[in-house]
């Protein structure tokens, strides 16, 4: 494989060691707080090794639209495609390697939007596009790091973008993503060991008239 540069080489060096099981903790609770349907066109963005996507696959209904799931890191992607196989659940999912802000699909063409660990590395551009993308009344779920528990390496730190919130609190977390454009927005902190972060559903406005 081509090595990557950028964050995506730093995930590239990270597929084959990647902390799965706290990484699926995270997944399963935002999957759970915006509890999309099994019909519904849905991106898992910034995939990984598909945390959310393998999840969903799992309990899509046959004539589902596979979700789209979207990493810049070939190596993740690699990692992800090897575990929905042997989940036989690979036909549920459609891989992209690309850069996922602008989401590779059409304007209004997602029901919804999942980012589980990522949009600090998408900075807050990728809300606007996130909006782009989902219908309508359509709705997103995202986590951001809680601040007092987000301690990145000096490798990772380099890669956070700077214009994404990193919340103290539910409540600040919520607000960002109200001053962000989104309505019906809900927050709530999990913490898992030593890691926090805050789960935020919401829904895209829904334009009067
Ligand atoms: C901490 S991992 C989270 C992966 C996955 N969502 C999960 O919950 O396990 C962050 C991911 O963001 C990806 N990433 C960073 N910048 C990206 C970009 N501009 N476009 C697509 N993926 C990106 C990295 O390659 C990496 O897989």
């Amino acid at each position: 494989m081509t090595r990557s540069t950028g964050s995506a080489g730093v995930f590239d060096d990270l597929a084959g060691s990647y902390d799965h099981s706290h990484h699926e903790e995270i997944a399963r609770a935002l999957i759970a707080q915006v509890a999309p349907g099994v019909d519904d066109a849905v991106a898992d963005v910034a995939c990984g090794a598909g945390a959310v996507a393998l999840q969903l696959a799992q309990c899509r209904r046959a004539t589902a639209r596979p979700v789209l799931a979207v990493d810049l890191s070939p190596g993740m992607v690699a990692v992800g495609r090897g575990r929905a196989e042997s989940l036989d659940c690979d036909g549920a999912i459609d891989w992209r390697v690309a850069d996922a802000v602008p989401l590779p699909t059409e304007d209004h063409s997602l029901d919804v939007v999942l980012c589980a660990s990522s949009l600090h590395f998408l900075g807050r551009r990728a809300t606007a596009d996130w909006r782009r993308a989902l219908r309508p009344g359509g709705r997103v779920g995202f986590t951001l790091p809680l601040a007092t528990h987000f301690r990145p390496s000096a490798l990772f730190s380099r890669h956070v973008a700077p214009d994404v919130l990193l919340p103290e609190s539910a409540e600040e977390a919520s607000a960002w993503a109200a001053s962000c454009g989104w309505t019906k927005v809900e927050s709530r902190v999990h913490v898992i060991g030593t890691r926090g972060v805050v789960l935020i559903s919401a829904s895209s406005p829904v334009p009067r008239g």
